[in-house]
C-alpha cells in the first residue's frame, strides 16, 4: 500500500485523494505500515481455522479486523457470531454458549434453544472482551476447543462443534493469568495467533486519513460538503485520543454536524470540548445542579440543563446512537437539539 499524505488546495483545505480505494481494505482504512502487515497477516491466516486473539486498547478497530478476517476465510458465507462475553446475564452463562434442552431450568424455553456455540457453527464466533469471561465458563470453553464437541445444558446427546474462534480484549490476557483470574491452558488454546492494534498515538499518519474518511462520510450522511483547514488536521494530529479511532470518528461526526461554515477549523473544536481532556462522568444522576443559576426563565433552565445532559451523554457512550438508545429517544432528536443551540448560541 502506497504511503498518504495529504494535500491542500487553493483554500488551505484537505483535499480527499481520488485513490482513496487504495488505502481501504474491506472497512479497514490505514497508511501506517504497521496496520498494513497487520491486515496481510490476517489475510494470510483468516483462511485457516486457527484461533486468533486480539489485543489492543478501546476503540483501536479490534471487532473491524474479525470482521476482515471472517471474511475472507472459507466460512465467509456462513455466520459471524458476536458476543460480548461481559454482557451475557451471570445465571444464563452456559446456557447462551450451549444451548439448552426443553425445561432443562425455570423459565426456560419449553422447545429448548440453540446456544451461541451452535449458532456459529461452520462459521465463525467472535468472542470479544475474553478477559472478562468468568472461570467457570472458561473451563467449558476449553472442553469444546480440547474436545471438539459440546452438549446442551440438560441434555445428553454430544454435539461435534466446527467453528472458528476470534477473541478480543482491551485486557493483558497474561498478566490476567499471572493474576489466577484466567486459565493458563486456556490462555495458550486461544493464543495461537496474536495479533496486537496499536492505538491512535503509534500510527499518526493515519490521523489525517481517518479524518478526511470520516468527514466524507459524515458528509454523506447529513447531506453537507465541509471540509478540513490545515490548521484543523495539524491540531488532530497533536491531539490525544484516549478513545482512538472511535473518539476520532465520533469527533468527526459532531464537527460536521455542529460547525457552521464549509470549512471546519480549530475553532469548531469548542463543539466537541471534551477531547482532549475527556470528563469520565459515571453516572448522570450525579449531575450537579447547583451549576444552574436560577436567573433564567424555567424553559431557558430546562434547555440548559438538557443540552447538558445531552453532551455528557454523547461523552460518556461514545456516540449519539448509544446515547440515543440509552436516553431512549432518537438519534436525530439528539443532533437536532445540540446543533441548534450551538447555532444559536455563537
Ligand atoms: N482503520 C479504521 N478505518 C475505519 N474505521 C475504523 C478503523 N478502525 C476503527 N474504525 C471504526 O472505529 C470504531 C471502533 O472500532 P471497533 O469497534 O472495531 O474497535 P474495538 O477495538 O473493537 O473497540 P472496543 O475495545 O471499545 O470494543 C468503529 O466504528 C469502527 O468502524
Ligand atoms: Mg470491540
Amino acid at each position: 500500500m502506497k504511503k498518504f499524505n495529504v494535500l491542500f488546495d487553493e483554500e488551505n483545505c484537505a483535499i480527499m485523494p481520488e485513490d482513496f480505494g487504495e488505502y481501504k481494505t474491506e472497512n479497514i482504512i490505514t497508511t501506517n505500515s504497521k496496520m498494513i502487515d497487520i491486515i496481510n497477516i490476517c489475510l494470510r491466516i483468516a483462511k485457516s481455522d486457527a484461533p486468533i486473539l486480539i489485543t489492543g486498547d478501546s476503540g483501536v478497530g479490534k471487532e473491524l479486523l474479525s470482521e476482515l478476517v471472517h471474511k475472507n476465510s472459507k466460512r465467509k458465507k456462513e455466520t459471524f457470531v458476536k458476543v460480548n462475553c461481559a454482557a451475557i446475564a451471570d445465571n444464563l452463562k452456559e446456557a447462551e454458549f450451549f444451548g439448552y434442552e426443553p425445561g432443562s431450568f425455570t423459565g426456560a424455553s419449553k422447545y429448548g434453544k440453540k446456544g451461541l456455540i451452535e449458532l456459529s457453527q461452520n462459521g465463525t464466533l467472535f468472542l470479544d472482551e475474553i478477559g472478562e469471561m468468568p472461570l467457570n465458563l472458561q473451563s467449558t470453553l476449553l472442553r469444546v476447543l480440547q474436545d471438539g464437541k459440546f452438549v446442551r445444558v440438560g441434555g445428553y446427546k454430544e454435539i461435534k462443534s466446527n467453528i472458528r474462534l476470534i477473541c478480543a480484549t482491551n485486557k493483558n490476557l497474561k498478566s490476567l493469568v499471572d493474576k489466577g483470574l484466567f486459565r493458563n491452558d486456556l490462555y495458550f488454546r486461544l493464543n495461537v495467533i496474536p495479533i496486537t492494534i496499536p492505538p491512535l498515538s503509534e500510527r499518526l499518519d493515519d490521523i489525517p486519513l481517518l479524518a478526511l474518511y470520516f468527514s466524507n462520510y459524515f458528509n454523506n450522511q447529513y447531506n453537507s460538503t465541509k471540509k478540513l483547514s490545515r490548521d484543523l488536521i495539524n491540531r488532530l494530529i497533536s491531539q490525544s485520543w484516549n478513545g482512538n479511532i472511535r473518539e476520532l470518528k465520533n469527533t468527526m461526526e459532531r464537527l460536521v454536524l455542529i460547525s457552521l461554515n464549509n470549512v471546519i477549523t480549530i475553532g469548531d473544536l469548542k463543539y466537541v470540548g471534551s477531547i482532549s481532556q475527556k470528563t469520565d462522568i459515571e453516572d448522570l444522576s450525579n449531575f450537579e445542579t447547583n451549576n444552574f443559576e436560577i436567573n433564567k426563565p424555567l424553559k431557558k433552565l430546562i434547555e440548559e440543563f438538557e443540552l447538558d445532559i445531552l453532551k455528557r451523554s454523547v461523552d460518556k457512550y461514545g456516540s449519539i446512537r448509544k446515547a440515543a438508545k440509552v436516553l431512549d429517544v432518537t438519534p436525530s432528536t439528539i443532533s437536532r437539539k445540540l446543533s441548534k443551540n450551538y447555532n444559536e448560541s455563537s
